[in-house]
């Protein structure tokens, strides 16, 4: 009986990683993120990821990203709580909050200077973003470097406050993601989402390691990965 459940919850994580993989795929769904996107502040780097996905889709190319894996969860779940290391200027959180706006947000960041060449002006400049893409939710920002305010946050609430949707990018340095990923892991509902991020960056190229050492603890989670578009996204799905 025991058994059986166990097997139950592993064939439904399976099923759901399938789902969420498939519906992430589908060109319709980008269309509805380039929707989100068109109604935020954009820097370059988010205006070149648009071009890239417009030409999938005029191409007729399939392709997914943390955002449409973002935006296929909270369509097809719902989730009550969202929790995000590293936010930057809310691109992937306004996703999550434009597809289900009641969705409450736990958006971690140090809000590093000029990341990536650019602005991360930080939790107003956030605020902003998701108010226009209609977000009516709490939100809560917590500043500062998450391998001490993940465990801080999470020793400070309740267990019942486990998170049914978390991103971890944030660090990209090996030791660090480790650590969120770790930090993060027992904080997830079963039958809830964790996402990874640029596991094929080329300026990280450790970092999808670190991702299948992080997995080889939790073997029963149903990981889906995709290496061939942008720059590499997975995702793995607890049992539940
Ligand atoms: C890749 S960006 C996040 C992009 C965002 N998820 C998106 O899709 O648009 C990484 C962010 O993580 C933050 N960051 C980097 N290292 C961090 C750390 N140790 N603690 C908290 N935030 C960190 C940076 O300030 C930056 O805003």
């Amino acid at each position: 009986m025991v058994q059986q459940t166990t097997l139950d919850m592993t064939v439904r994580a399976e099923l759901m990683a399938e789902r969420i993989a498939a519906r992430a795929a589908q060109p319709d769904l980008r269309e509805m993120v380039l929707n989100v996107w068109s109604l935020i502040k954009r820097d370059c780097h988010v205006e070149q990821v648009m071009d890239e996905v417009k030409a999938t889709l005029t191409r007729g190319e399939p392709y997914w990203d943390i955002c449409c894996v973002l935006a296929a969860y909270a369509e097809l779940c719902r989730p009550d709580r969202y929790l995000e290391i590293g936010v930057r200027q809310g691109r992937s959180a306004a996703v999550v909050a434009a597809i289900h706006p009641e969705v409450e947000l736990f958006l971690f960041d140090m809000w590093y200077p000029d990341y990536a060449g650019v602005p991360n002006p930080g939790p107003n400049f956030v605020r902003e973003q998701l108010q226009a893409v209609g977000h009516c939710g709490q939100v809560h920002f917590v500043t500062g470097r998450s391998q001490e305010t993940v465990p801080a946050f999470f020793a400070a609430e309740s267990q019942s406050r486990q998170m049914q949707l978390i991103t971890v990018d944030g660090d990209h340095r090996d030791e660090g993601a480790m650590r969120d990923l770790q930090n993060v892991a027992d904080h997830l509902a079963p039958g809830g989402m964790l996402v990874f991020d640029d596991i094929t960056h080329p300026k990280y190229p450790t970092l999808h390691q670190t991702w299948k050492t992080f997995l080889a603890a939790h073997s029963n989670w149903s990981i889906r990965e995709n290496v061939r578009d942008g720059t590499g996204t997975a995702i793995a799905i607890k049992p539940g």
